[in-house]
């Protein structure tokens, strides 16, 4: 080994050590120590991945809103396309499916679907003669469709009885009259349905209809988070909880269909526990009108983001007024996150920016004090971007949200790795955000999991410890994800208490001194087995 190799490896356990110890001196925010939080995800906001029995009773529930499928003429053995991807024409002429094959369901009722094309139009029997095309913006009942299955075969019928055709021209006819058998006749189709991971409260609520609906969801919420959450947190050492809510909670108790009325009851009684354990709360916006970022989680209907217009923006200013004037003198109260996870792809900077600096002013309205939190954009940006922009003056913050997931880059990590990149990737970025001289800094999403298999309990722990040690830098602090989760690694509760998370103390520099300790060990192996 090279001396000056040794130089600075040495000078790197130094660096460590110094950062190590510096974090024995805790921050505060506003004399409240700093955040060590936990999500209430999948409780507000329906997010199926965390609780897939929610959507089990949904009859024909493979074909929820959003699911893309493609047709196939079972006379021609040709696929469906519409030409150009929409906006004209419809065919059937070929051979391969790719985007102008697909189309996304907009479900009407448990048989009625409207078919949407990747460019955004819907499939129409309006007009040109007798054959359906792909130009009309807004549905209607022109571009309604019942659809009759039979395992993967599909007949499509109109409201005026007659069937969808193929025709040896090509096109796609509504003519077929009578009842058309399941052989390989011109109105039968194979549907393949190649994706339907949305399921979201769009989805289950849209799935359910609007009285089943509000039966699940009632008892989601009244059964999902209770009082004795709350309390297992608090005996956690656990200060926050982070609470996704949806924009129709401002409409409340008779939000626009298909949402369903009774989240602001169930965000009451969370202000209520909170208070009773000594617990703080921030509000997060997760699902704003149009979708910010297509995903489930906020209550997109079919995947598409559109949520950067000016009439989406002032109707989520409007969710802020709303949430600001009823919660603002809540003690609970820490802070409102005006928009979870913007599409960096979708949502242009300055539109985010002049959104955050609009809603950081109507919070000021109702609260001089209350964390103003604005979200990095998700995708291709870097958070830097929001000190920059200079938005607000007091009291705001920047969330981050750090997964070892999601992303190809961390497909092929071992363990050793995973931590690694904690070290040399997040605590840089978290130190260069805390000394930017703006807003604070909050890691407002993190998991233990990772894309390991078969990782031992004790490489868990380590990763967690890891994580626990360089989040907690963050000025303003971190919040789990999540409270409870089908898939147990994601899952608070199951970490604690099977202690794959070991979350320490944070009123007691000994567990402080105890998790460093063995931060520092770790970290110290790392770069001696490096070679
Ligand atoms: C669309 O279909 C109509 C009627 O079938 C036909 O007249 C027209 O040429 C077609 N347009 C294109 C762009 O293929
Ligand atoms: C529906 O389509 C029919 C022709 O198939 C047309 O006469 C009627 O005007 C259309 N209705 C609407 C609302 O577009
Ligand atoms: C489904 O199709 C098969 C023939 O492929 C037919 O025997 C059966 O009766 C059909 N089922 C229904 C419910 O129509
Ligand atoms: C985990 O890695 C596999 C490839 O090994 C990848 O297909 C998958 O998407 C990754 N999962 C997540 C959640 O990132
Ligand atoms: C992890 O990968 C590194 C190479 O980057 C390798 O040196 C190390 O042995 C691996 N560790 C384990 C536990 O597989
Ligand atoms: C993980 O464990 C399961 C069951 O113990 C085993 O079948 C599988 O081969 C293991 N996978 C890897 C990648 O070691
Ligand atoms: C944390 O410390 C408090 C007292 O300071 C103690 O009551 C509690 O049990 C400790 N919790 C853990 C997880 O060690």
């Amino acid at each position: 080994m090279e001396m000056g190799q040794q130089c600075r490896r040495w000078a790197l356990v130094l660096v460590t050590l110094f950062w190590a110890f510096s974090l024995l001196c805790c921050s505060s925010v506003d004399g409240f120590s700093k955040v060590r939080g936990v999500n209430l995800g999948g409780w507000l906001v329906v997010e199926g991945w965390i609780k897939p029995s929610l959507f089990d009773g949904i009859p024909n529930g493979d074909m929820l809103d959003g699911t893309q499928i493609q047709l196939m003429s079972a006379m021609l053995q040709k696929y469906v396309s519409a030409e150009n991807g929409g906006g004209s024409n419809v065919t059937v002429d070929r051979d391969t499916a790719s985007s102008w094959e697909t189309f996304k369901l907009w479900r009407v009722s448990e048989s009625e679907f409207q078919f949407r094309c990747f460019k955004g139009q819907f499939l129409t029997s309006s007009d040109r003669g007798g054959f359906i095309s792909a130009t009309v913006d807004s549905p209607g009942i022109n571009e309604t469709f019942s659809i009759e299955r039979n395992n993967t075969r599909v007949h499509i019928k109109l409201s005026t009885g007659s069937y969808v055709q193929a025709t040896w021209g090509n096109q796609l006819a509504f003519n077929y009259q009578g009842e058309p058998g399941w052989d390989d006749n011109a109105a039968t189709f194979e549907m393949t349905i190649v994706a339907n991971n949305l399921h979201g409260e769009y989805q289950l609520t849209n799935g359910y209809g609007h009285d089943r609906a509000k039966e699940v969801l009632m008892k989601h919420w009244n059964t999902f988070v209770t009082a004795n959450d709350f309390d297992f947190l608090s005996q956690s050492s656990i200060n926050t909880v982070r609470i996704p809510v949806g924009w129709w909670i401002a409409h409340d108790p008779d939000p626009p269909a298909p949402f369903t009325g009774g989240s602001l009851a169930a965000l009451d009684r969370a202000f209520v526990w909170a208070q009773a354990y000594d617990l703080k709360c921030i509000i997060d916006l997760h699902a704003a009108p149009g979708s910010q970022n297509g995903m489930e989680h906020s209550a997109s209907r079919d995947g598409s983001i559109d949520w950067p217009s000016d009439d989406y923006i002032s109707q989520t200013l409007d969710v802020i007024d709303f949430l600001s004037s009823r919660y603002a003198n809540y003690p609970s109260l820490l802070g409102i996150e005006l928009l979870n996870e913007p599409s960096a792809a979708a949502v242009p900077l300055d539109v985010l920016v002049s959104y955050y600096a609009r809603g950081y002013q109507i919070v000021r309205n109702y609260s001089p004090t209350v964390y103003v939190i604005f979200c990095q954009r998700i995708g291709n940006a870097d958070p830097m971007e929001l000190y920059q922009a200079n938005i607000g003056v007091s009291n705001t913050v920047v969330d981050l949200h750090y997964y070892n997931l999601f992303d190809p880059y961390f497909d092929d990590l071992n363990a050793t790795e995973n931590i690694q990149f904690i070290y040399k990737s997040r605590m840089p970025q978290v130190q260069a955000l805390n000394s930017a001289n703006g807003p604070l800094v909050f890691v407002g999403e993190w998991t233990n999991e990772w894309n390991v298999t078969n990782a031992s309990r004790f490489q868990y722990q380590m990763f967690g410890s890891v994580q626990l040690d360089v989040y907690g830098e963050a000025s303003f602090g971190w919040s789990y994800w999540t409270l409870k989760n089908d898939e147990r690694h994601w899952d608070f509760e199951w970490n604690i208490k099977k202690k794959y998370l070991l979350l320490g103390n944070s009123s007691t520099k000994s567990t402080n001194f105890f998790l460093l300790a063995l931060a520092c060990g770790l970290y110290l192996a790392t770069i001696v087995g490096m070679t």
